[in-house]
């Protein structure tokens, strides 16, 4: 049993593939946390023009949630950054047309040292991901810098099921999933505006917790 555990909780924080990674795939990633990928693009009001980029996407939900805002003849684009090579090609496998038109870019690498630009993103968002970065404050940083003038950070969680997870042992590599911890850390950063919000009732309710960074939003 403390083997399964183990395996499921590092296919939670780096993704590596096989059966267990299989199911975490299917079960968690596609048919669990579905919802909070798809709120946390809605949360971000995601335009036309926007550069989108997804930390640590997964199979890819939320970036197919987010390429529904921007259609093919727009100049909007989505980006995404995962730490796991096996995410980027599932992902990549699950969302070829869109790699094909130009309309989506998928990067191995690590929120650590996101390999953008200052102030080159419109709106970014990570969904089941803050609470494994190595250092909470560095990502939160990251961010900032990437995102450009009155740009938005968004991410979201299903609280119940993350407490599940930890206090099962299903996902002991999770350090920190106190959802204030990551909020103090985005306002050290420099973000302002921070609000949690919650969606849904019971055991599916979804919390969101978005943030933005000051200055005037891009209109085209
Ligand atoms: C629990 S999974 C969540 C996947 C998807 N967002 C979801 O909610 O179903 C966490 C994901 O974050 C990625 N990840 C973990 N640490 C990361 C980091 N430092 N930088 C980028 N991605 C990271 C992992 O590879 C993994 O795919």
């Amino acid at each position: 049993m403390q083997h399964f555990k183990r395996a499921v909780s590092q296919n939670l924080k780096l993704p590596t593939g096989g059966p267990i990674g299989w199911l975490v795939k299917e079960l968690i990633f596609l048919r669990t946390n579905d919802p909070c990928e798809v709120q946390a693009a809605k949360l971000l009001n995601i335009q036309p023009h926007h550069q989108v980029l997804e930390v640590g996407f997964g199979p890819g939900v939320g970036l197919k949630e987010a390429l529904g805002y921007i259609g093919k003849d727009d100049p909007g684009k989505v980006y995404g950054l995962e730490l796991s090579p096996q995410m980027v090609h599932v992902a990549t496998k699950r969302l070829q047309p869109y790699i094909a038109s130009g309309k989506l870019q998928l990067t191995v690498g690590d929120v650590m040292n996101l390999p953008y630009p200052d102030g080159s993103m419109d709106r970014i968002f990570h969904v089941n991901c803050f609470y494994f970065w190595d250092d909470l404050h560095q990502g939160c940083r990251e961010l900032y810098r990437v995102l450009s003038p009155g740009g938005a950070v968004a991410t979201t969680m299903n609280r119940t099921l993350v407490k599940k997870g930890v206090d099962g042992g299903l996902n002991m590599y999770a350090r920190r999933t106190d959802p204030e911890e990551y909020m103090k850390a985005l306002e050290r950063a420099g973000f302002v505006g921070l609000k949690e919000e919650e969606f849904g009732e019971g055991k599916n309710k979804i919390y969101g917790y978005t943030a933005s960074k000051e200055g005037e939003d891009r209109k085209d």
